[in-house]
């Protein structure tokens, strides 16, 4: 394959770069916690940041806390998850599957689904069959799970239904948000993500008794200035972190519209090109564009993966390999009976295949344009 001749970008295009606000803004936000001295320790800003998302997330309780990693092992441990077997999809961010080791939790690692992409109930079934005592679906890359076949799954087993939607904010399916399905959800508001704290995450829950045990664990556990009821830690979100997610929550649906014409002018430009897949959006979703994920058939593409990146990179565009490590394949958890490559044909192709493009509010639809120009002849 011959490279491109169109001429690359001056300037590096990132794979994301967030659009932060005014700093002044910023700083007028986080003044009256500056004021008042109170800098973290469930500030007025982090009360008021909970409310605002648990409004617009239209659920009960929100949680915030200092990043989505803890969320997660906090939302387990609050359903007493605790040297239990969890089902979770094996292509994943890696660091969900450390989460639940954090969590004293056993993965069962379940295969994606060729069509959707994303956790195939199928596996999450055998995975019950076998002992898995939750579900653990990842909403990936802005899609969603197969929703109505893992809650059918989760009432029939009489199993929890959590959700990981750190790639989620701001998404919906059927109308309803994404962070609002199942029994709890987290959210990672890191700066890669449509709606960042800079660092930052939430669990998100209809369930009181769950959201009061989150809010308890992440502050070491006490319930009182000299009280302490359960084993718990430090994943308090301090009062910067807030103030910077209460200036950027009112800036979201605008965010996601502009990932939005950015997503359009990557599926137009690469619509039919032989070898290459782009993700089909389930039936009622709106996205929220978190990231563009494409497939690479190497056969039918002529050149894999790593050399398409290897190609970009040539043109000063940085795309990522997400999730090329697949948990399955570590060695803290390589030898589980789920963890074998028979088991997980889609999630090892997905592991090979996978590259996501450049995705942010700010990258010109003329950059994505002449992205979508660069692989076409690549
Ligand atoms: C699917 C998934 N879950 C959880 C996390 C962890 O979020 P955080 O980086 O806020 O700890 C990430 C991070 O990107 C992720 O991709």
């Amino acid at each position: 394959m011959e490279e491109t001749k169109s001429p690359g970008f001056s300037e590096p295009i990132w794979v994301t770069r967030p659009r932060l606000p005014d700093l002044a803004a910023f700083a007028e936000a986080l003044r009256p916690a500056w004021e008042s001295g109170q800098v973290t320790n469930g500030g007025r800003l982090k009360r008021e940041l909970e409310a605002k998302l648990a409004g617009c997330l239209e659920v009960g309780h929100c949680e915030v806390v200092a990043n989505g990693t803890l969320a997660l092992i906090l939302m387990l441990e609050a359903f007493g998850l605790r040297g239990r077997k969890v089902a979770v999809p094996a292509f994943t961010f890696i660091g969900v599957i450390h989460a639940l080791r954090w969590a004293g939790c056993e993965p069962v690692f379940c295969d994606l689904e060729a069509g959707t992409w994303q956790v195939d109930p199928k596996g999450v079934e055998v995975a019950l069959e076998g002992g898995a005592e939750a579900i653990l679906g990842v909403h990936l890359f802005g899609m969603s799970c197969r929703v109505a076949a893992l809650e059918g799954l989760a009432r029939r087993h009489g199993v929890p239904l959590l959700f990981d939607a750190a790639h989620g904010m701001g998404g919906r399916l059927n109308g309803v948000p994404l962070a609002a399905l199942g029994d709890a959800s987290l959210l990672s508001f890191h700066a890669t993500k449509p709606f960042t704290t800079l660092e930052g995450g939430a669990v998100v829950t209809g369930r009181q008794e769950i959201a009061e045990r989150v809010r308890l664990l992440s502050d070491f556990g006490f319930d009182s200035e000299d009280h302490v009821l359960f084993p718990g830690m430090n994943a308090k979100m301090n009062e910067a972190e807030a103030a910077m997610g209460l200036v950027t929550l009112p800036r979201l649906a605008e965010e996601i519209a502009d990932r939005g014409r950015v997503a359009g002018v990557y599926r137009e430009g690469l619509a039919g090109c032989p070898g290459l897949t782009l993700a089909s959006l389930p039936e009622g979703l709106e996205s929220n564009h978190a990231y563009f994920p494409i497939r690479i058939e190497a056969g039918a593409f002529g050149m894999d993966r790593g050399q398409l990146m290897a190609v970009l990179r040539g043109h000063n565009v940085f795309s990522r390999a997400y999730f090329e490590t697949l948990g399955s394949d570590l060695p803290w958890y390589r030898d589980l009976a789920s963890a074998q490559a028979e088991h997980l044909p889609e999630s090892i192709r997905a592991a090979r295949e996978t590259l996501c493009l450049p995705m942010f509010a700010d990258l010109p639809l003329e950059a994505a344009a002449k992205i979508t120009a660069i692989i076409r002849v690549a």
